[in-house]
């Protein structure tokens, strides 16, 4: 019974911590949400699965996380370097598809990214898209293939 508690107790920590790290300070979750669905939904759908040829952020956007450039790519692609969003609302909604759709690919390390950092990484928009989507992806281990 005893070994039973230890390991409930544990298991809710964990929980907990888990929680918190989906809930920074700096994320107006109501305003991302509603600029999720203005200017990303369009393309990424809802709940992030990809309509057509765009690309799955469900279960596999963290993976990008792995590398700086990587960190860099997921504010330098067209959809978000592009949107008429303040660096403050990009960082917030990519912070939210990261938190809300990242799932497993996602790593309990992760720091959100910073609207100074979005600002940076946005003037260096990419040219071609989908080569520096696949250089990073022959580069990284993947978390989670769930999605691809
Ligand atoms: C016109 C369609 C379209 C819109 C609108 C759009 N995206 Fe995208 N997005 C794409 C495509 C296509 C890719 C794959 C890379 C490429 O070819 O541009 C992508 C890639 C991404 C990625 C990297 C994920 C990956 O697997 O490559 C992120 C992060 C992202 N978009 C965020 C956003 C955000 C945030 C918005 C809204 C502010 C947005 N996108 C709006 C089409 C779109």
């Amino acid at each position: 019974m005893r070994t039973l508690l230890f390991l409930f107790s544990f298991f809710w920590i964990v929980e907990i911590n888990a929680a918190s790290r989906l809930e920074p300070m700096e994320l107006d979750k109501n305003r991302a949400q509603l600029n999720y669905m203005l200017n990303c939904q369009g393309c990424h759908a809802k709940d992030g699965r990809g309509l057509g040829d765009v690309p799955a952020l469900k279960g596999f956007v963290g993976n990008f996380l792995s590398s700086n450039e990587g960190r860099a790519y997921l504010i330098r692609v067209p959809g978000s370097a592009n949107s008429p969003l303040t660096d403050v609302e990009l960082a917030e909604v990519v912070n939210r598809i990261l938190f809300t759709m990242g799932d497993k690919s996602l790593s309990d390390a992760f720091k959100p990214l910073t609207p100074e950092e979005v600002q940076t990484y946005r003037e260096q928009p990419i040219l071609d898209a989908k080569a520096e989507r696949s250089r990073l992806l022959a580069k990284f281990p993947i978390r989670d293939k769930l999605a691809q």
